[in-house]
């Protein structure tokens, strides 16, 4: 069905058929339980229980598509099992001047600049309080209004606020503190910053009966070459220190690896993050490095790229506990998330895992071609077990 409107999607400017595919799945409630039947796959050995939550299955929609929760049903309908809205700031917030959604066909790619535009939290919390239960978990993804003049306490108290009005209905909340499309930068993914944050952020956290879960979600490292910026272990001791209870890896990359797309093409778009196939490694990299650094001690949401149960399985291996998605889902539609849940299930049995928890982290344990398959074939969509 996807597969049939997509040329039609596709005909229209990026944003526009974003905002045309959320109003769908926002006013989807006729046929969601036809979606739900159709797209409905559960497994054992996909499901967990992560920081007192259960997770039926280990793939959620990334931060950034539902920003305002407008569509949360929908995404549960569709087999998601969690939902990360947002980003969300303590003040509405416009964006960047459009364009600034551009598409990578020929790299599964996108690249985006839109400069956390969102409703504010005012809005968007009380949207979230009116969630109907029986919804797999929902994370907040939430971040300072991207205001240059909001500067050092003030930043911190704009950040809290927004923690404040979410605490009590979300699942667990993701610190965005690595958008690379403000112009102000990444005010808070530097050590001494982040320490400030994340002393008033847990310290309300650590106030209140219930213990939410608080991430902080990270850039991906520079380059082909995987180079870390030279503050990720000073970073990541910092989190660990404060009791941060796990990571998003990763955010969008401000740099360009080698594309498919012309060099022309990618000047004449300009600045913005890109996502989809050309991040995976880099985001994988960076899962493998926290999850070594940590010890496995918290979990950590393995995304970028993710557009298979390959692609899944390989983060998973390399640490990561949850994944997430955005990019592959506007290529491929719905169905997608049954895919990589099916083929995923296929795979860690094929391994020899009855529960995904015994997967993460056990790349080195594991007899798997970890080379990237350059071409997608029918035989690589279903690989032999080893
Ligand atoms: C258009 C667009 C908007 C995004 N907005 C946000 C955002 O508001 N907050 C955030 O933390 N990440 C945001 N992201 C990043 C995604 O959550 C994700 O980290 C990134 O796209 C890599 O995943 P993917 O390759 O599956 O797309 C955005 C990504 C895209 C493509």
């Amino acid at each position: 069905m996807y597969k049939r409107l997509r040329p039609l999607l596709f005909s229209l400017p990026p944003e526009s058929a974003h905002n045309l595919g959320l109003a769908v799945a926002r006013f989807s409630k006729p046929v969601r339980s036809t979606v739900k039947g159709v797209l409905r796959y559960d497994a054992s050995v996909l499901s967990q229980y992560l920081w007192g939550l259960q997770f039926n299955n280990p793939i959620g929609l990334a931060a950034g598509l539902d920003k305002n929760a407008v569509a949360v049903p929908f995404w549960a309908a569709i087999g998601f099992g969690f939902v990360e809205v947002g980003s969300v700031s303590a003040r509405a917030w416009k964006g960047n001047p459009k364009p600034r959604l551009f598409r990578l066909p020929a790299d599964r790619a996108l690249i985006n600049r839109m400069g956390l535009n969102n409703q504010g939290v005012e809005k968007i919390g009380a949207r979230l309080s009116r969630l109907p239960n029986g919804l797999p978990p929902v994370g907040v993804n939430i971040v300072k209004t991207p205001d240059a003049k909001i500067l050092g306490a003030a930043a911190i108290e704009d950040f809290t606020t927004t923690l404040e009005s979410v605490i009590t209905s979300a699942s667990y909340v993701t610190l965005n503190v690595s958008c690379p499309n403000t112009s102000e930068g990444k005010t808070f993914e530097e050590p001494e910053a982040l320490d400030g944050l994340l002393e008033a952020v847990l310290k309300i956290r650590n106030d209140t009966r219930r213990h939410l879960p608080i991430l902080v979600k990270l850039s991906p490292p520079v380059s082909t070459r995987f180079v870390f910026d030279s503050f990720i272990d000073e970073i990541i001791e910092v989190c660990m220190s404060h009791g941060v209870d796990g990571f998003v890896a990763a955010n969008t990359l401000s740099s360009r690896p080698e594309l498919q797309t012309p060099t022309r093409e990618i000047l004449r778009i300009g600045v913005g993050g890109l996502s989809g196939e050309p991040l995976d490694d880099a985001s994988t990299h960076l899962v493998r490095y926290l999850y070594r650094r940590t010890e496995g001690l918290v979990p950590i949401v393995g995304v970028g790229g993710v557009s298979s149960a390959e692609s899944a399985f390989r983060k998973i291996l390399a640490g990561a506990s949850l994944l997430q998605l955005y990019t592959a889902l506007v290529y491929e539609g719905p169905s997608l998330v049954k895919q990589i849940k099916m083929g995923l299930s296929q795979l860690l049995i094929e391994h020899g895992f009855q529960t995904i928890k015994q997967a993460v982290g056990a790349e080195e344990r594991v007899r798997w071609r970890l080379e990237k398959p350059t071409r997608r074939t029918p035989a690589q969509q279903h690989p032999q077990g080893t």
